[in-house]
């Protein structure tokens, strides 16, 4: 017979782990249903039984603690009366929300956007638009083909399926040139700089060099476990000259657009960084985060696809497909390669096997193509919207960087007497979320730096963002009493 599964209809058979401690002369009547009241009213005060739990089933927790299953009704009774418990019919017995210790406040400020209505911060892609049928579609799929040992312990470097996949994908899309085994699959970008800094830090690489401006958590990630330098960015792409005489031996850079500014690397750049490489035999990191969505010129193949050898190439689909889903990938050249796969079995083991199935099955039917094509369609679209709002109504303000990805800098021609705080403030007033260039620069004054806004154009939903482009040019119409150059 097979095993019986629960039903929404029926209260489950949930466990409960509760200390009887009988407190009446043994055997005298209620003693134990009195146990039961005081050992509920006990987790409950103690908050290892929060407001709204729901509980076994009288029948299920008579039989865990052996007790009859009158005595176990009796007692949710009598707990029901005192306002411990509350019970319906659908929703069965459940801790009363206003039982046992409140919350105390964490002091952890919330991550979501500050309430304000249009979301216009760079980074995100447009996650209404995420493919949930072929994503599920592939889920399923993965569930119920994958053979049983996927469902263990694995590679560290992940499933071969997706290494595979992504190998062939990798290289047709971006030129970049890695085997399958020297693929290692991780938790998104994040988890990949952390792997890596680790490495470094751990093969004796003294310093790593980052651009700036860059992603600040980027920045303290890698900080967190070797020496970082800050390398300028100008219209070229990061100042490789910088790395001349200092104690970088690897760099890690957006070179196909340098996050935020836009710019990609130019061709005497990347050549002058692998030259860097090869003579301090330094490594280059390249974070491809937004390589798929190039708009008006053919796409620039990665760095990785010049030199295998000297570049950890890494990416990730929190933009392609949503950051939910905590997929990237790390090709990795192979000296590299123990010491990478040692920090991933010692940081997690492997990443999710489904998801990674998943993901290969839409690189393989051509799902994952066909997702990425509409997409680039739709963003190219919004971002002809921003630079003809831009052009049209602030037309003193630069757009610039918007040639590829998901955002792009918007220069305000300030006079000297507006700063960035009297902008964001006109952006709350319009209830507009978009970030002062600023914030993705180390050890800079913000007064010091040109009044820019990074805006990502990728979000809201298709619905709502021409109300939020309306919005963010109003609102910086709005300076214009202060600002005739704007
Ligand atoms: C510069 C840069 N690199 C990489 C990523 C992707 O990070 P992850 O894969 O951890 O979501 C982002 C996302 O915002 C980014 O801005």
């Amino acid at each position: 017979m097979p095993p019986a599964t629960p039903r929404r209809d029926r209260p489950p058979g949930l466990d409960l782990l509760i200390e009887l401690v009988e407190t009446g002369p043994p055997g005298a009547r209620g003693t134990r249903r009195r146990a039961v009241e005081e050992a509920l009213r006990t987790a409950i005060r103690q908050g290892r039984l929060a407001p709204g739990v729901r509980l076994p089933a009288t029948r299920h927790l008579a039989e865990q603690l052996g007790l009859s299953r009158g005595t176990v009704s009796q007692a949710y009774e009598q707990l029901i009366a005192e306002g411990w418990l509350t019970a319906r019919t659908k929703a069965g017995t459940r801790v009363a929300e206003d039982a046992g210790p409140q919350p105390r406040p964490s002091g952890i400020a919330p991550t979501a956007a500050p309430g304000l209505r249009h979301d216009l911060s760079p980074g995100r892609p447009d996650v209404s638009a995420f493919p949930r049928v072929a994503w599920s579609r592939a889920l399923r799929r993965a569930i119920h083909e994958a053979p049983a040992e996927a469902f263990g312990y694995g590679d560290p470097r992940g499933r071969i399926e997706l290494r595979t996949a992504l190998a062939g994908y990798l290289g047709r899309v971006r030129g970049v040139r890695v085997a399958p085994e020297h693929l290692v699959i991780c938790s998104g970008f994040a988890q990949a700089l952390g792997l890596l800094a680790a490495v470094f830090a751990e093969t004796g690489v003294p310093a790593l060099a980052m651009e700036n401006p860059g992603m600040p958590e980027h920045r303290a990630a890698a900080a967190a476990r070797l020496p970082v330098l800050d390398l300028a960015v100008d219209d070229q792409g990061l100042r490789v000259d910088a790395l001349a005489g200092s104690a970088a031996r690897a760099v890690l850079c957006t070179p196909a657009h340098q996050f935020p500014l836009g710019v990609s690397l130019s061709p005497a750049r990347r050549a002058a960084l692998l030259a860097w490489a090869e003579e301090c035999r330094g490594w280059i990191v390249e974070d491809d985060y937004d390589g798929e969505f190039r708009y008006d010129r053919r796409p620039v193949g990665a760095l990785q696809g010049r030199r295998p050898d000297r570049v950890v190439y890494a990416g990730s689909v929190s933009k392609s497909l949503g950051p939910a889903v905590r997929l990237g990938w790390i090709a990795c050249p192979p000296p590299l390669l123990e010491p990478l796969m040692a920090a991933k079995r010692l940081a997690d083991r492997q990443t999710p096997t489904l998801e990674q199935l998943a993901l290969a099955d839409l690189l393989d039917s051509g799902a994952f193509d066909h997702h990425v094509r509409t997409m680039r369609t739709s963003y190219r679209r919004r971002r002809d919207a921003l630079a003809g709002a831009v052009a049209e109504r602030l037309p003193h303000a630069r757009l610039t960087g918007i040639a590829a990805g998901l955002h792009a800098i918007l220069q305000l021609p300030l006079p000297a007497d507006l700063d960035e705080r009297e902008i964001a403030a006109a952006l709350r007033r319009g209830s507009v979320l978009a970030r002062p260039l600023s914030e993705y620069l180390h050890g800079q004054d913000p007064a010091e730096t040109p009044p820019a806004l990074v805006v990502g154009y990728a979000t809201p939903a298709a619905h709502a963002y021409p109300a939020a482009l309306d919005a963010l040019v109003g609102a910086l119409q709005g300076l214009c009493g202060r600002s005739r150059r704007l």
